[in-house]
């Protein structure tokens, strides 16, 4: 990445426009954090409620203190052993917090990205970045410049264009701001590794627990119908679709391909970590290609495979809508 890209999104971000950047994770929207009416145009971009918080980025630890009221030895330990990383936490945050950046919520999200990219955006920046995934809210996060390009286009003031992101799934994040810590979306970064270094176990979150994505009944998800069918069952229900004249374009990572008039095979990795890295652009390919449904092979369990569950789980509809 030229210094000069990097320079001008410093520009942009100086003046309260949006600048689109690659993490390890996703593309995020980034906007100045201390800057409320920069914040603002974020959700307007993205359609997004405004009580939904966003994540602030930041270029290394040493920044936690502007944000937090306190940083908890938990913060510490996991900051150390996870940042820069896949990673965000959820803290009590300082007074001087942007309501408009926690949707009026009495904490907030920070995370230090790995990507060399945001690392070199947020050094030039040297304050926080304000960043969701680059996406229209409840869609499909993007993981190429051209997938942020595709859906937001003009309203993004610039797109800095890093590559495919490596990890293709959002970031874990632990909530550190209740008595126990508590897993709000798993990720690269698993439970137990989480666990290991907090020397205690993770909460799931309860239903009182602060909005967190998953909350919502729909999001990661393409417009098609999108079901998840069990290895056993994919053979019959692709038949089934395709004897009442629907189309069906499926994703499998073990099933043997099926064929037929109206069916689309797309074969995805049988490796949690690679198929976590194509899965949004997979998802996108399915949802272009306009079939009538979009059948996805359950993944295996265990906690390798957990983040991906999660978000095929809360991109698929209810049975009720087909
Ligand atoms: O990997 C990632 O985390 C990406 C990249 C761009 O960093 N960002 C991302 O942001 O996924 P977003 O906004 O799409 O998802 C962050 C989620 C939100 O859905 C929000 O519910 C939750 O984090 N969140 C943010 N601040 C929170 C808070 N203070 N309390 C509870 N949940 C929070
Ligand atoms: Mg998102």
């Amino acid at each position: 990445m030229p210094n000069n890209e990097i320079e001008k999104a410093v520009a942009i971000l100086r003046t309260g426009g949006l600048v689109a950047f690659p993490t390890e994770t996703v593309y995020g929207l980034g906007a100045d954090a201390s800057n409320p009416a920069a914040v603002k145009k974020i959700f307007a971009a993205k359609g997004r409620p405004q009580n939904h918080p966003l994540i602030v980025h930041l270029p290394d630890a040493s920044h936690l203190a502007r944000w937090v009221r306190e940083i908890p030895i938990a913060a510490h330990r996991l900051g150390e052993r996870f940042w820069p990383g896949p990673l965000t936490l959820i803290l009590h945050r300082a007074e001087n917090v942007p309501d408009a950046l926690t949707g009026g919520q009495d904490t907030v999200g920070l995370r230090v990205p790995a990507h060399p990219v945001a690392h070199a955006l947020l050094q030039a920046f040297a304050s926080g970045i304000a960043a969701p995934s680059a996406n229209r809210f409840g869609r499909i996060s993007p993981t190429t410049a051209e997938h942020v390009r595709a859906e937001l286009g003009e309203q993004v003031d610039m797109v800095l264009d890093g590559g495919s992101c490596d990890i293709g799934i959002e970031s874990t994040i632990v909530d550190l701001s209740g008595s126990q810590p508590t897993l709000l979306r798993p990720g690269k970064i698993s439970a137990s590794e989480i666990e290991e270094v907090l020397g205690r176990p993770l909460a799931q979150p309860g239903p009182l627990s602060p909005r967190a994505p998953g909350m919502l009944s729909v999001h990661y998800a393409p417009q098609t119908p999108l079901q998840v069918v069990s290895g056993k069952a994919l053979a019959e229900t692709v038949h089934r679709f395709s004897a009442q004249g629907k189309r069906a374009a499926v994703l499998a990572y073990h099933h043997a391909p099926i064929a037929g008039a109206n069916i689309a095979w797309f074969a995805a990795p049988s490796h949690a970590a690679g198929y976590a890295r194509e899965l949004y652009a997979n998802l996108r390919r399915l949802d272009q290609s306009k079939y009538d449904v979009i059948l996805v092979e359950q993944v295996p369990p265990g906690e390798a495979w957990d983040a991906v569950r999660d978000r095929l789980v809360k991109a698929a509809v209810s049975k009720e809508d087909f």
